[in-house]
C-alpha cells in the first residue's frame, strides 16, 4: 500500500442533530438508521425488494430480487416491468397535477414554472415527435443540451419510449461528442443552438455539426435542434429538424414502453484509467430505486420541500438528483441555466432566498470558490428557508465545510457530504441528517443495505483507521451493469479477482474509531478538477496527438479551489523552446489544442518542458517524482535508477 493512502487528517468536531431536526426526519435516530441496516443484514434481498414494492409503481410486479448466476453481471427485479417516466410524471398525476415539478431558473434570471401535468403533458408530446421519427425501444439517443426544462423533458421522453439516452456534458468539445456518439452507435442526436452561460452565448449546434463531419456517426439519422440563444446555425436539411417543428401536432399523450426492470435507462460516460472514456450502463428499476430511496434517506425529502441540486445533468449527479430522483418522489425543484458566479458571487443565496428552497446540494469546488469570491455574501440574503445542505463529488475540506455549515446553514442546517459514483448511481456512504452526527470531511457511514468495506491488496479488511482500497462487498440494486460494448473491462476494471467479487471503487479510504468512512483519493489516474472527473491519459493523449509533442505525462497538484489542478510534463519532437516568451506561446497552443480535443474542462493548468520525462531503467515514467515537481515538494524518493537526472532541472521551471 502506497504512503499517500495512509490517513492525514485528524478531524475530531462532532456536529449532532438537532431534536428538532431528529423528531421530523424520514430516518429518526442512529436506532432508525441501525433498524434499517439490521433489516438488510438479516434478509438482504427481502429488504431490497420491500423498498421495491413499495417505492415503485410496477406495471408487473417482480418474483426475484436479485440474481447472482451471471455474476458480476448482476440483475436486479428482472421479471418485473416499469417505465422510470410514468413513475416520475404519469404517478402524480392523480394526486398532484397542478403542483409545481420544476422552477427553471435562465442565465439572465428569467424564471419559468411548470406543474406536473404540464411537465407530462410535454414529456408525451416529445415521445411521440422522437417516435414518429423512427426512434424506438434500445436505440441510443445523445443529448448535448443546455440545463433547461427541454433537458428533462428530452430524456424523460427517451425513457417514456425506452430509448436509451446518453447525455453528453456541454463543456465536451466536438471531438469528445464524436468518440460518444460512435461508441454509443446513437441514431440521434437532441442538442440546442447554443447555451447561455455567464451572459455569454456557447454554441452547441456547431459542435455537433462538427462532430457529425468527423465521421463514424453513420447511424445518426435524426439531429432535434431546441432554439435557446436564436443565435444563427448551418442546417443540413437531411438530418436536422427543430424542437418545436418536431413536436407540432404531437399528441399530448403516450402510452409508456414497458420494459423490464434490466432495461438500460442511460449510458453515461466517464474517464477511467486508459485513454478511452467508458460508457456506464445503467438500469431502469434498481437504479430508480437508488435515486428514490436516497432521496428519503439523504435528502429527507417532505412534499412541501423546495428542492435544489445544483449540478447539469451532463453528470451522474444531474440525473439521480435532478431528471429522475426529485420528479420521482414528486417533489418541487429548481433548476439553473447559469454559474455561480453571475452576475455576481451571490447568485446562489439570491436565488435560496427567492425559491425558498429548503434543500440545498452543491459540490466542493463550488463552494470554496464562493468563499473566496465573496465570504460574507449570504450574510447578506435570507437563508432561511434552508434546513439541509449537501455536498459531492469531491473530498470537501474542513475549513469549507465549517463555511458551508455557519454561513450557508447558520448552524441550522445538517450537512450531507454524499460519496458515490458515476457506477453506483446513487448516494452509498452519506450521513441520515436526522440520525448519524456529522464530523467535517467525513462521509460517516455507508446507507442501509450498502456493505461497504475498506481491504488491502489481497483483498482483506485492514484494521482500523488503516487506508486502503473502497470496496462494496455485496451487489446494490443502482450499481453499474456493464461499461457499453465492453464487458471485460466491466469485469477486470470493478471486480478484478483479488477482491473476491467485491466492486472496487477505485478510491482509499480509512475508518476512524467510529467506523466513520473519510475518503482519500482515488487509487487510479483519474484527477478530480472542479469536481469533474478526468483521465490524465485522456489527457496525455490529446497532448501527443498534437504534431508537435513526442511524450506527454500528467498528474494531478492539490488546488486551492479545484480541488485538484491539471500539470502536463511535456518533451517536444523538436527542440525545447528556451525564452520565456517562446515558452509562453507553445504553453497556450498546447492549452487550446486540449481544449478543442477534449473540452475546456481539461485544459493543463501548467505545462513544463523538458528533454525527456523521468524513467526508470525499465522505461516507467515516474509519476511519484512528477507529482513531487509538481507541487514544488523536496524530490525525497530515490532517484538513482533514473536515467537522466539533469532533466529534473528543466521539468521543475514553471512559467506563470
Ligand atoms: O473519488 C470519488 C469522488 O468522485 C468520484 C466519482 O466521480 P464521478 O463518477 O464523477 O461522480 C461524482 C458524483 C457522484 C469518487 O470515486 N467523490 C464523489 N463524492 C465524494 C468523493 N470524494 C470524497 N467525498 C465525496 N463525498
Amino acid at each position: 500500500m502506497s504512503n499517500n493512502i495512509d490517513s492525514v487528517l485528524n478531524e475530531t468536531r462532532v456536529f449532532h442533530p438537532s431534536d428538532a431536526f431528529m423528531r421530523q426526519a424520514n430516518v429518526s435516530g442512529m436506532a432508525g438508521y441501525r433498524a434499517l441496516r439490521q433489516e438488510a443484514e438479516r434478509d438482504y434481498e427481502g429488504f431490497w425488494a420491500r423498498l421495491a414494492r413499495e417505492n415503485i409503481v410496477w406495471h408487473k410486479l417482480f418474483h426475484t430480487a436479485l440474481d447472482e448466476s451471471k455474476a458480476p453481471f448482476f440483475q436486479w427485479f428482472a421479471d418485473g416491468e416499469l417505465n422510470v417516466s410514468w413513475n416520475c410524471l404519469d404517478k402524480h398525476l392523480a394526486t398532484q397535477p397542478e403542483k409545481t415539478a420544476l422552477i427553471f431558473e435562465a442565465d439572465d434570471g428569467k424564471i419559468t414554472r411548470i406543474t406536473y401535468r404540464e411537465l407530462h403533458a410535454r414529456v408525451c408530446q416529445f415521445a411521440n415527435a422522437l417516435k414518429s421519427r423512427n426512434i424506438k425501444k434500445g436505440d441510443r439517443v445523445v443529448i448535448y443540451m443546455p440545463m433547461s426544462i427541454e433537458v428533462v423533458v428530452a430524456m424523460q421522453a427517451c425513457a417514456r419510449i425506452g430509448a436509451i439516452h446518453s447525455v453528453v456534458f456541454g463543456g465536451f468539445s466536438s471531438k469528445s461528442l464524436n468518440e460518444r456518439i460512435e461508441d454509443a452507435q446513437a441514431c440521434a442526436v437532441i442538442t440546442a443552438d447554443a447555451q447561455m452561460r455567464g451572459g455569454k452565448v456557447m454554441p452547441l449546434k456547431s459542435a455537433v455539426d462538427e462532430a457529425l463531419a468527423m465521421g463514424r456517426c453513420d447511424a445518426v439519422h435524426s439531429v432535434i435542434v431546441y432554439r435557446r440563444a436564436g443565435s444563427e446555425v448551418q442546417w443540413n436539411s437531411r438530418l436536422d429538424v427543430w424542437w418545436h417543428d418536431a413536436i407540432a401536432g404531437q399528441a399530448l399523450t403516450c402510452e409508456p414502453e414497458w420494459v423490464s426492470a434490466e432495461h438500460p435507462l442511460f449510458i453515461l460516460y466517464t474517464s477511467g484509467s486508459t485513454g478511452k472514456p467508458k460508457g456506464v450502463q445503467h438500469s431502469s428499476g434498481g437504479y430508480l430505486l437508488g435515486a428514490i430511496v436516497t432521496m428519503q434517506w439523504v435528502f429527507d425529502y417532505k412534499p412541501d420541500d423546495i428542492f435544489w441540486c445544483t449540478a447539469d445533468v451532463g453528470w451522474v449527479t444531474g440525473h439521480s438528483y435532478v431528471t429522475y430522483g426529485p420528479l420521482a418522489v414528486g417533489g418541487t425543484e429548481v433548476i439553473f441555466e447559469g454559474i455561480p458566479t453571475y452576475p455576481d458571487a451571490g447568485r446562489f443565496w439570491k436565488m435560496i432566498q427567492q425559491h425558498k428552497a429548503t434543500i440545498f446540494y452543491t459540490a466542493p469546488t463550488a463552494i470554496r470558490s464562493l468563499i473566496k469570491l465573496g465570504g460574507e455574501l449570504p450574510k447578506q440574503y435570507d437563508l432561511s428557508s434552508l434546513r439541509l445542505l449537501g455536498t459531492v463529488g469531491e473530498p470537501i475540506n474542513p475549513e469549507a465545510w465549517m463555511w458551508y455549515y455557519t454561513m450557508v446553514g447558520q448552524s441550522r442546517c445538517p450537512i450531507v457530504d454524499t460519496w458515490w459514483q458515476t457506477e453506483t448511481g446513487c448516494h452509498m456512504i452519506s450521513p441520515l441528517p436526522g440520525a448519524m452526527p456529522t464530523k467535517p470531511g467525513s462521509c460517516t457511514l455507508p446507507l442501509p443495505g450498502i456493505m461497504a468495506a475498506i481491504v488491502d491488496e489481497a483483498g482483506n479488511e485492514v484494521p482500523g483507521n488503516q487506508g486502503g482500497f473502497l470496496v462494496i462487498q455485496r451487489p446494490f440494486p443502482s450499481q453499474i451493469r456493464t461499461i457499453w460494448g465492453d464487458p471485460e473491462r466491466f469485469r477486470n476494471g470493478y471486480f478484478p479477482k483479488e477482491m473476491r467479487g467485491a466492486y472496487l471503487a477505485g478510491d482509499s479510504s480509512h475508518r476512524d474509531a467510529d467506523g466513520y468512512f473519510w475518503i482519500m483519493g482515488r487509487i487510479d489516474d483519474v484527477l478530480k478538477v472542479s469536481g469533474h472527473r478526468l483521465g490524465t491519459m485522456e489527457i496525455e493523449s490529446a497532448l501527443v496527438s498534437n504534431p508537435l509533442v513526442a511524450e506527454a505525462a500528467v498528474v494531478g497538484r492539490p488546488h486551492e479551489i479545484k480541488g485538484e489542478a491539471i500539470v502536463a510534463f511535456v518533451v517536444l519532437k523538436g527542440t525545447r523552446p528556451q525564452d520565456t516568451a517562446a515558452i509562453k506561446k507553445t504553453v497556450e497552443d498546447l492549452r487550446n489544442w486540449v481544449s478543442k480535443e477534449l473540452g475546456p474542462i481539461a485544459k493543463p493548468d501548467d505545462i513544463r518542458f523538458g528533454d525527456n520525462l523521468p524513467k526508470t531503467r525499465s522505461g516507467q515514467i515516474m509519476r511519484r517524482l512528477l507529482r513531487a515537481i509538481a507541487t514544488g515538494e523536496e524530490i525525497t524518493q530515490d532517484i538513482s535508477t533514473l536515467e537522466n537526472p539533469a532533466i529534473l532541472e528543466q521539468l521543475k521551471q514553471a512559467i506563470k
